[in-house]
């Protein structure tokens, strides 16, 4: 099955993931059919030994539960191995004042390297000088593209196909990585029109918005979430991403941050007023963006969102290693 799902389509040419902008729609349809031979894998037969032998090491300057936790499932659910530290701005040689260059540069014995990084660019500086792929899995406000397909994996799941529908991105679109990310995979698909909705000093960068007229896809923007949920197919919540809010310095600025916590709350009475066919989706994690009542409701996705990490994750490992 994984071989087909392989063989069936263009050949793999990404060497490292660094950014969502490098996806062809080739790409995605590859990775999205490749993830979905991966669930059946895992649903079916638990686990294969197609990495047997390789290793993958992770390296996160930044917090994380689920993108780690999923790279490191993924990797053992394909008979690979994991070698890594968490909390390495604190634990590895970057302490010392070690670069991220010199860093990938020793860890030219695995087999794959995922780095989560606090500067935007670091992901690409280490692919820069690395002997073996480079896995993005977070620089700074930058871009977090595994997320990005994995959120388009969990749309096609959904939906099927991405034609006609309207996808609504709610919260701190300027710090949000994934946003971005997931902004620019879906320029791929004709007939998808993006809702932002965001405080006006929060708004997506306009890179983002130059591309999208570029491709040619619709979108608006707007401050109320209210303009939203009656349209969204798909409703994106996301945090107002605290540990951007910095001062001068350096240091954090609780003040900033406190003016936007706490702006969209999806409570009950807003779940409401959207499409009973609708879906509501986050990267997590959550803040109080989503009430814990709204679990509950049918149209809740991010837990099985978080899933899908699993299924793409061993779809782009599978592919980088073996390719
Ligand atoms: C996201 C991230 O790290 O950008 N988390 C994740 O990987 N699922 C979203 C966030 O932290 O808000």
């Amino acid at each position: 099955l994984l071989q087909n799902s392989r063989q069936n389509n263009t050949a793999w040419h990404i060497r490292h993931i660094l950014s969502a902008r490098q996806f062809t729609r080739e790409d995605l349809d590859l990775v999205l059919e490749h993830a979905a031979a991966m669930e059946i894998l895992v649903k079916e037969k638990g686990w294969s030994n197609t990495l047997a032998g390789k290793v993958m090491a992770t390296i996160f300057y930044e917090p994380s539960t689920r993108t780690r936790m999923s790279f490191e499932f993924a990797m053992s659910k394909l008979g690979g191995k994991v070698c890594g530290t968490e909390n390495a701005k604190e634990f590895s040689s970057a302490s010392k004042g070690e670069t991220i260059e010199d860093t990938v540069r020793v860890l030219s014995y695995a087999d794959v390297i995922v780095i989560r990084h606090y500067e935007q660019g670091a992901a690409e500086r280490a692919a820069k000088v690395s002997a073996v792929p480079i896995i993005n899995a977070g620089d700074g406000p930058g871009e977090h593209p595994t997320q990005a397909l994995l959120d388009l994996y969990t749309i096609k799941k959904e939906f099927g196909v991405f034609d006609g529908k309207t996808i609504a991105m709610v919260g701190d679109l300027l710090n949000g990585r994934t946003v971005r990310s997931l902004a620019q995979l879906l320029t791929h698909f004709s007939g998808v029109s993006i809702i932002f909705v965001s405080p006006k000093k929060l708004r997506v960068c306009d890179d983002i918005k130059q591309l999208l007229k570029e491709r040619g896809v619709a979108f608006t923007e707007t401050e109320r979430i209210e303009d939203a949920l009656p349209t969204a197919d798909v409703l994106y919540m996301t945090r107002i991403q605290k540990e951007r809010f910095k001062n001068p310095d350096g240091t954090a600025n609780e003040e900033e941050y406190n003016k936007y916590k706490g702006v969209y709350v999806l409570g009950l009475d807003k779940i409401k007023q959207m499409k009973d066919k609708a879906i509501i989706m986050h990267p997590l994690p959550r803040v109080d963006e989503i009430p814990v009542e709204a679990d509950a409701d049918p149209r809740a996705r991010y837990f099985e969102q978080a899933k899908n990490g699993l299924y793409v994750r061993m779809a782009l490992l599978d592919l980088l290693i073996n390719k």
